[in-house]
């Protein structure tokens, strides 16, 4: 990765983005100021236009001086894109495209959601509390393959108007990603369930056969299941503390890792990294939310999450850990976002901001436990 072969200044290309994108980056960004300080390493932030922003400013939601920048960093720090203004745009030109766009420039083909469920949410989950304390779980979601990159169209069947979108895995694909997921198991508790629809899908078929062989060749070490994506789905909201890594295809992924998002309280509380190409993009899982944008209420903690992520693969585990407390601490200090609250009023963006920063400068000790 670019971060490692880096000596001198860690260069973060930021992507504010849509909706409340601009809001948690901004947040995410002092984090890291903090942090890379703490570790007595040098960081610069450079912003560049993405998704519906862009789109107003130069008519394509990703640039070619946005993808040059991020090809250029050693990571790209991103907010979220979309929102109600671009749904009538052309599908070429939609801030959803440009994500995609961005995925597949970087080639990031590994997504990882760690779903980890922090005491102080147990009682902002809709489930019971004895359901989802104790989970820690890891999304692994293929990124640029699958139904969202495979051949679409518009065409009439039979004199019928008809539209296909062709969900296609090459073998290298289900390799390199379920590599990623075994490694992940061999560093947390052992266990991958490997997610399809293999009773429907031919190309589920074709993963279960892959990913199989590839475990009984290298990996016999992790407890390999598989399992459809329906009973997933099921066993995430039933048994959510059963699960270790799941791995799976993009849409399943996509699908799965907002179920493990609402389990700890709010899908603002979610991290992602994306990682395996050129330079790897953090990005908190929630959307731009645009109902919220603008009134400085959205949760910081998925993209301040994702920006202890990068600080891990920056080689700073030991401040990653310390900004997962802080987090964690500044939650049980009741510093919620509305999310989150219960009910109640929530705190600000910046004012939860400030409390794990606060307790991230004055600070709880390091957490050894390196994650994902
Ligand atoms: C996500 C989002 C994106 C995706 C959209 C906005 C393109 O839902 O990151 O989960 O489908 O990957
Ligand atoms: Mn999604």
């Amino acid at each position: 990765m670019n971060s490692e072969e880096y000596q001198g200044v860690f260069k973060v290309a930021v992507l504010n983005g849509d909706g409340v994108g601009p809001e948690v980056t901004a947040q995410a960004r002092r984090v890291l100021d903090v942090a890379f300080a703490l570790a007595e390493r040098d960081v610069a932030f450079r912003e560049y236009p993405f998704g519906g922003s862009a789109i107003e400013e130069y008519g394509v939601p990703f640039p070619d001086a946005t993808r040059v920048g991020c090809l250029e960093a050693s990571a790209v720090l991103l907010g979220a894109v979309g929102g109600p203004r671009w749904d009538e745009v052309p599908p070429e030109v939609r801030p959803e495209r440009g994500l995609l766009q961005l995925r597949q420039a970087a080639g990031t083909f590994a997504n990882l959601r760690p779903a980890v469920q922090f005491e102080a949410l147990v009682g902002s989950s809709t489930l019971k509390p004895d359901v989802v304390r104790g989970v820690d779980l890891l999304v692994v979601r293929e990124l640029t393959g699958g139904v969202y990159f495979g051949p679409s169209r518009r065409y009439e069947l039979d004199g019928v108007e008809t539209a296909e979108n062709v969900m296609r895995y090459s073998e290298n694909e289900i390799i390199r990603i379920a590599r990623v997921a075994f490694e992940a198991a061999q560093r947390r508790r052992g266990r991958v369930v490997s997610v399809d629809k293999a009773n429907v899908l031919e190309v589920s078929r074709f993963w279960r056969e892959v990913v199989t062989a590839l475990h009984s060749a290298e990996y016999r070490d992790v407890n390999l299941t598989h399992a459809y994506v329906d009973s997933t789905a099921m066993m995430l909201v039933r048994d959510p503390a059963s699960f270790d890594v799941i791995l799976a295809p993009n849409m399943f992924g996509d699908i799965l890792s907002d179920i493990a998002g609402a389990l700890q309280g709010s899908l603002g509380m979610l991290p992602s990294a994306s990682v395996g190409g050129r330079v790897p993009i953090y990005e908190p899982v929630h959307g731009s939310a645009p109902d919220i944008a603008g009134t400085g209420r959205a949760n910081p903690c998925g993209a301040i999450l994702s920006a202890a992520m990068l600080l891990e693969d920056a080689g700073i585990p030991r401040i990653a850990g310390r900004v997962r407390l802080a987090v964690a601490k500044a939650l049980s200090d009741g510093f919620l976002t509305d999310d989150i609250a219960r009910g109640a009023s929530g705190v600000s963006t910046r004012g939860a901001a400030d409390r794990i920063i606060h307790h991230l400068r004055h600070g709880v000790v390091a957490d050894p436990v390196t994650r994902p």
